[in-house]
Parts: structure tokens; C-alpha cells; sequence
């Protein structure tokens, strides 16, 4: 940690980093935490900050939070880049990358209402091929529908 960062926001005691995500996709990583303000987490947000590795990336830290493995998942789609950092009592206890799998699975939906994965009745497990990652796209492994970054971000923070 550099003095710079210091200056913006103070060290946390328990919770979690969400660091290294790419500049101005803070409030995207909020929105998948379902974190509005009103569940009383003490929360700070660290927007366009200089970093070493990414030119400039934003921070989220939530104190008195641990992210479960289907946050992190989310968390990959919209900042690949990001390092998720656990604190207990002021120190780094387990720091990880999110990992953006070449197949997405189960996490978003397929728009089209007539796809398997739409069925009524014992419908197929939604599956994706990301076929880019920036900006993210993905296609429909059952029916070529394709899936913007903007409709996977609306989905993330509505579901
Ligand atoms: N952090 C925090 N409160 C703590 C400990 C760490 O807010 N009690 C933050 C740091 O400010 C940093 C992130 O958690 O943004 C990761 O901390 P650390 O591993 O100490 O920093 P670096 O070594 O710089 O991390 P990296 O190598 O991942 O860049
Ligand atoms: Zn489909």
C-alpha cells in the first residue's frame, strides 16, 4: 500500500478489499453486492486512483463483509481484473483474483425468450462462451443469442 492510498481512505478492520478494479467500474461491483447504503455496512468507495498495474483502477471496501463464491463470480464479469482481499483484524488474511472463465454457467441469463434455457419445464442450465472481454460479450451455447455487457450488468445487479 502506497501513502497515496492512505490519504483517500483509511485501512478497514474486518471485511473486504475489493482492489484492482478497472477505473470507474466501482459502482457496477456495488450494484452485484446488492450494497444500496441502507444495510447500515460501513463502505468506502475509491474511484480513478493511480495504480502501478492498471494506470488507474477503483477500490471498494466493506468492512464487516466476506464475499460468498457466487459474488465473486459476478465480480469477475464486470471487473476481470480485480483482487479480492479478506481482512481480519487490520491484516491481509487471504487475497485472490477473480478468474473470468472462457464458459459462463448459471450465472446470467439468455434473452431469448425461446431458448432451452427459457423452458417452462426442466430447462437447460444457462451456458456461455465468452467471446469478448472488452467490452464483455457472450454468446448462447444453445442458441447463439448473443448477451452485451450492458444486459449482463443489469442483469447482475437486478438478480
Ligand atoms: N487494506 C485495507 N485495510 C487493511 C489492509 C489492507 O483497506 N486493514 C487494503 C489496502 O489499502 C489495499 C488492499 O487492501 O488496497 C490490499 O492490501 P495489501 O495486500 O496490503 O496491498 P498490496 O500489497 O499493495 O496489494 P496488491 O499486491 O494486491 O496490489
Ligand atoms: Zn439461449
Amino acid at each position: 500500500m502506497n501513502a497515496e492510498d492512505k490519504l483517500v481512505v483509511r485501512r478497514i478492520s474486518n471485511g473486504t478489499v475489493i482492489d484492482h478494479i478497472p477505473a470507474g467500474r466501482a459502482l457496477r461491483v456495488l450494484g452485484i453486492l446488492g450494497i444500496t447504503g441502507d444495510e447500515g455496512y460501513t463502505v468506502a468507495l475509491v474511484m480513478n486512483v493511480h495504480s502501478g498495474k492498471l494506470g488507474k483502477k477503483d477500490i471498494v471496501k466493506v468492512e464487516g463483509r466476506e464475499l460468498s463464491k457466487e459474488e465473486v463470480d459476478k465480480i469477475a464479469l464486470v471487473a476481470p481484473t480485480a483482487t479480492i482481499n479478506i481482512v481480519r483484524d487490520y491484516e491481509v488474511v487471504e487475497k485472490r483474483r477473480v478468474e473470468l472463465p472462457g464458459m459462463i454457467e448459471g450465472i446470467v441469463r439468455c434473452v431469448n425468450p425461446k431458448c432451452v434455457t427459457n423452458a417452462p419445464r426442466e430447462a437447460a442450465k444457462p451456458r456461455f462462451r465468452v467471446i469478448s472481454r472488452e467490452p464483455l460479450k457472450l454468446v448462447c451455447e444453445y442458441c447463439s443469442e448473443y448477451l452485451s455487457e450492458d444486459e449482463i450488468i443489469a442483469q447482475l445487479a437486478g438478480s
